[in-house]
């Protein structure tokens, strides 16, 4: 397939199509085939008017960014869209499925954009921290004014056929785009409709304190809400000087900082991002050619936390789910679990009545396991407890139809030792959602030793089916997320204990751009779960490891987090942010005393360096032990499952910006104080040695 654009004509009329399968992304070959298409349209005596649509299901998805590597190549877009604007022949562009990022630009540089109901247009760019450079943040103010240009470039979010034609994105929407591209340009010929060049000086964004004020208030609301974003404020910068300058100084403007934003490590790191997303997907097996079974049908045993939230991720995808709970109570409260949300997405308006009656309809609940045996793929999730997950499991052995997958939820145990319980090993997998599983996008898919490459190929089929973004881990305790958590986590309770209020420590990491601190979290998650993963291991705990009591002495007095009002913070009913508490801080400083620890308070720069150092070590141990296939699926990982700021890139990737030989000078530094904790991964003395940073090994 040519990556191109070809012209075809129909009268009086020139039909240029973008046609590069199955996006139409713009690369080279593309927009040299556009330029060339309007250059011979142009040239042509018979050709009375232009139309640019896109091959196959869309206009377009924009910029082909696997260019964004290479050094550009000619011919650059915002010159493609020049030569189109300043056409003496009307252009149209006519819009299906969707045009977006560059491909809008190249819209907004036509002098008509028609497009069908169902398509929708936006600028993207922000998502991988850049802005649209093709005079995207000139054109789109003068077109469609000053507050829905910024919204649109913001936010990146794509916007309706509908909403489009109301805020003047577009003229007219059609019932069929070929048809209704000819009529218009028939109109558009006959009536020799003036053309609207939108980067002329005389469509000058008007100067006017109105439009000053709102540059202000987004400007301000951005700040605010997203402190470490730099795109969205260098597009509203561009949107201010498409107010003060004429389209030529704008246009320079706009250059200039497309160009720094490229260049920034933020930019890079969101577009790694993007990247790893996609490359988490190339697995082994799926290369040694392996095929996914089956999945029209799916069992999930247990109505918890879990249960109930895989359960709504499947309907949610169409899939029929039967659930299985130990009893009848426990039953009606896993079914009450899925209820409520679609109770609360209908009440919210999120939902119709009737869509949600019909995503029901394909829910069925039981308390016997033999309920089962027709299901292609059944998820255990009930406690966390090895010998009742492997009661299950042998009972599935025994109930599950031939070639069923078996898989388990669970979030540290040992899956070989559940795929023991039965004596088809090689069905047995480990499928690793993250609360609320219908919500979080992080699927840890776990290989066992005897798992079969057919069984692997279904977990990865599963979470395209749920749209989650599997991740491939091996079997370690805790996998790759909760093994990296559980180290930085413990760094953590080491500066508490140390002198650190745990209320400075999440401030410091909130700074960093998470949502929330590791203390923030643990309230969350419930101070149960890991106090239970404590008792777990106590008896394996090697004698040279530092511990820290002061969450067991809060689990202790029932205090385990948001759920019971209180944990490391105190929580008026209702409210989701908790209030510092005294009482922990006496704790804590109890526990100190009896440790003789001379408190000694960490500034915010310390905490993170020492926070992110042991996440980064711990990482490059998964690595070490092949525990992962790459770093960049460790970034996926904590990016999709624990709130790692995607602007960073993820831990691998803030390592090789921080430089790696820096990670490995913080970790011999505090080596000295806790030679155990602290030794530096082998991985990354190699790296250092060799001069290699992580991503040479994505
Ligand atoms: P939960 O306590 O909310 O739910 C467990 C459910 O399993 C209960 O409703 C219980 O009645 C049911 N159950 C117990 N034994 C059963 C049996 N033999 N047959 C049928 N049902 C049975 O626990 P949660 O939080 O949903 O956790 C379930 C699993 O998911 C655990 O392995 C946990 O480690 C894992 N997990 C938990 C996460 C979380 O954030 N809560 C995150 C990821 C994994």
């Amino acid at each position: 397939m040519t990556k191109t654009a070809h012209l075809s004509k129909e009268n009086e009329i020139a039909f240029i199509a973008l046609s590069n399968a199955p996006m139409n992304a713009l690369s080279q070959g593309v927009r040299a085939g556009l330029r060339k298409g309007v250059e011979q349209a142009l040239s042509d005596n018979t050709i009375k008017a232009i139309v640019i649509h896109g091959d196959g299901k869309v206009f377009s998805a924009g910029a082909d960014i696997s260019e964004f590597h290479l050094p550009a190549v000619e011919p650059h877009l915002p010159d493609v869209c020049d030569l189109i604007e300043q056409s003496e022949k009307p252009v149209i562009a006519a819009i299906h499925g969707f045009a977006l990022g560059g491909a809008f630009e190249i819209a907004l540089s036509t002098h008509f954009r028609i497009a069908t109901k169902e398509a929708s247009v936006g600028l993207p760019e922000v998502h991988l921290g850049l802005l649209p450079g093709s005079a995207g943040t000139q054109r789109t103010p003068r077109l469609v004014g000053v507050k829905s240009a910024i919204d649109i470039m913001t936010t990146g979010k794509p916007v309706n056929a509908e909403k489009a034609l109301a805020i003047g994105a577009i003229d007219e929407i059609v019932d069929d785009l070929k048809s209704g591209a000819i009529a218009f340009a028939k109109k558009v010929i006959e009536d020799a409709t003036p053309l609207k060049r939108v980067s002329k000086s005389e469509e000058r964004v008007e100067n006017n304190s109105e439009n000053l004020e709102v540059i202000g208030q987004e400007r301000a609301k951005w700040k605010k809400n997203s402190p470490h974003l730099d795109a969205p404020q260098k597009i509203i910068d561009c949107v201010e000087q498409a107010v003060l300058l004429d389209y030529a100084g704008g246009m320079n403007f706009e250059q200039k900082t497309f160009q720094g934003l490229m260049d920034s490590d933020q930019s890079k790191s969101l577009i790694h991002a993007f990247f790893a997303e996609r490359k988490s997907n190339k697995i082994p097996e799926l290369e040694r050619g392996a095929k996914p079974r089956p999945i029209s049908k799916l069992g999930v045993i247990g109505g918890g936390t879990m249960g109930s939230g895989i359960t709504i991720a499947a309907l949610n995808s169409g899939l029929p789910v039967t659930m299985v709970e130990r009893d009848q109570e426990s039953l009606e409260r896993g079914i009450e679990n899925v209820k409520k949300v679609y109770r609360r997405d209908v009440e919210k308006g999120r939902l119709s009545q009737e869509k949600a009656d019909k995503i029901l309809s394909n829910y069925s609940t039981s308390t016997h396991l033999k309920d089962l045996s027709d299901k292609d793929m059944i998820i255990e999730a009930v406690f966390e407890e090895l010998e009742v997950k492997k009661s299950v499991f042998s009972q599935l052995n025994d109930i599950a139809k031939e070639g069923a997958v078996l898989a388990s939820n669970t979030s540290y145990l040992d899956i070989d030792k559940i795929a023991s319980a039965t004596d088809r090993v090689g069905d047995v997998i480990g499928l690793h959602f993250f609360s609320p599983a219908n919500i979080m996008r992080l699927l840890e898919i776990v290989v066992p030793t005897n798992v079969k490459d057919d069984v692997v190929a279904t977990g990865f089929q599963l979470a395209k089916i749920l749209k989650k973004v599997p991740v491939r881990a091996g079997n370690c305790d805790g996998f790759i997320g909760n093994r990296v958590l559980e180290n930085y986590a413990k760094a953590a309770n080491y500066m508490m204990e140390d002198g650190t209020s745990p209320y400075d420590i999440d401030k410091a990491i909130v700074e960093f751009g998470y949502p929330m601190g590791p203390f923030q979290m643990f309230d969350l998650a419930g101070g149960d779960i890991g106090w239970a993963d404590r008792k777990r291991k106590a008896a394996f705990r090697s004698n040279e490891e530092r511990y820290v009591s002061i969450a067991d002495r809060i689990c202790e007095k029932g205090w385990f987090g948001q759920k019971t009002g209180r944990g490391y913070y105190k929580y008026t009913p209702g409210a989701r942010r908790g209030e510092e508490d005294p009482e922990v801080l006496s704790i804590i400083q109890e526990e100190r005393k009896v440790k003789g620890i001379e408190a000694r308070s960490l500034s915010s720069d310390e905490i993170r360096r020492r926070y992110f150092a042991a996440m980064v070590n711990e990482g490059a141990k998964v690595l070490e032990e092949k525990m992962a296939l790459r770093p960049s699926d460790i970034d996926v990982t904590k990016l999709f499952g624990y709130g790692f700021p995607r602007h960073m890139g993820g831990p691998m990737r803030y390592a090789d910006v921080y430089g790696i030989e820096n990670i490995l000078n913080d970790l011999k530094e505090f080596e000295k104080e806790d030679p155990y904790f602290w030794k530096p991964a082998e991985l990354i003395v190699k790296l250092v040695e060799e001069g290699k940073d992580f991503n040479s090994l994505n």
